[in-house]
């Protein structure tokens, strides 16, 4: 299959800009593929105007395309959480996207904040994390509010089950890779429950891939290796919000935010999987051209990876690398934009 029927959510801030750039590197493929797109129109925007987030008919027509591409979701004029916990986890839970796919890697003539004898060394990992379970869930509450006695719960779920498929796969894209090496990240001496289940499990699941060497890393050490030595890091597999918190981390080392792109994964394909940014809604640059698309450009890239688009995949991750590799001063989006397009 080379024709591609995209969904396209923009959503808020700095998130239509630059998935408008994603798009436009995507069409200057040429004609070995062709995508078509449908925007859907959710975010801060819509929850203004009508009051709802993520209606079930538009999860029933995102069901219908191959990929969706998203900018980013959220907005200081929505009450905090309301789209987070309405929009973006809605999806996530809803097309289980279980696999949250998120590369750090250094591309050259891009500065990392570490030190040159850090960064010598290079820099080129992926984090797996669990992206339909953990304290995400939603389940908890709160008791006694606004007394002196107030008491909130957050539940973290884990589920042998949620665990087992991600370590799975996580194990997979392990043997795939040159170093074959799978830390976990999780802190078992105190989240004895969950840490337990997890370490268990990636020993079990380790069994059927005795070629891939595992380790095992607290999640408060592995943020000093991460900052002090993350060559040592090639899969790592976490739960969601330890996994939220590390790719922040791996992000800024890999060269900041404007870089960092993911993949949110159904690798059963029975629901289509959604590309994004790490990165939020900017809203203090939204509308200025400032934001760097790069991400969202690389996030592209990781769709068309998931389509089976191999070749047009690496291209766009080449485009980006040459471009990285000559950037120097200021550029607007789009002209960030038109530079990678023109070489792919
Ligand atoms: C991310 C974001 C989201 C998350 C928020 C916006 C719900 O921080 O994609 O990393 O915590 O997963
Ligand atoms: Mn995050």
């Amino acid at each position: 299959q080379t024709s591609f029927d995209i969904a396209v959510i923009g959503g808020d801030g700095i998130g239509p800009e630059v998935v408008a750039e994603g798009l436009k590197v995507l069409g200057a493929l040429g004609s070995d593929v062709s995508v078509t797109t449908t925007e859907y129109d959710l975010g801060a925007a819509r929850w203004h105007r009508t009051g709802e987030t993520l209606p079930d008919s538009v999860v029933e027509e995102l069901r219908g395309h191959d990929g969706i591409l998203l900018g980013a979701i959220g907005d200081p004029t929505v009450p905090s959480g309301v789209l987070e916990r309405g929009v973006l986890l809605p999806l996530r839970f809803a097309l289980d996207h279980y696999v949250n796919l998120r590369p750090a890697k250094l591309f050259p003539g891009v500065t990392s904040p570490l030190a040159e004898h850090v960064t010598s060394k290079g820099l080129d990992f992926v984090v797996v994390r669990e992206g339909t379970e953990g304290p995400y869930v939603g389940n908890g509450g709160a008791l006694r509010v606004g007394t002196p006695h107030e008491v909130a719960t957050e539940v973290s779920v884990n589920t042998r089950f949620g665990i087992e498929r991600v370590v799975r796969d996580a194990f997979a894209r392990a043997q795939a890779r040159a170093r074959k090496h799978l830390t976990l990240v999780h802190k078992h001496n105190v989240l004895t429950h969950a840490g337990h289940l997890w370490r268990r499990t990636v020993e079990e699941v380790g069994a059927e891939f005795p070629d891939v060497e595992t380790a095992y890393q607290h999640v408060d050490a592995a943020t000093i290796f991460l900052a002090t030595d993350p060559a040592r890091f090639d899969v790592i597999v976490t739960d969601n919000l330890f996994g939220d918190i590390i790719t922040d981390i791996a992000a800024a080392v890999a060269g900041g935010i404007g870089l960092a792109a993911s993949g949110n994964i159904n690798p059963t394909r029975e629901a289509p999987s959604m590309f994004e940014p790490v990165h939020g809604s900017a809203p203090d640059i939204a509308g200025q051209g400032k934001a760097d698309p790069t991400a969202a450009i690389l996030s592209a890239a990781m769709l068309l990876d998931h389509l089976g688009l191999a070749e047009q995949a690496t291209r766009v991750e080449a485009a980006v690398a040459a471009d990285l590799a000559e950037r120097a001063g200021e550029r607007s989006t789009s002209l960030i934009g038109d530079a990678i397009a023109a070489r792919v």
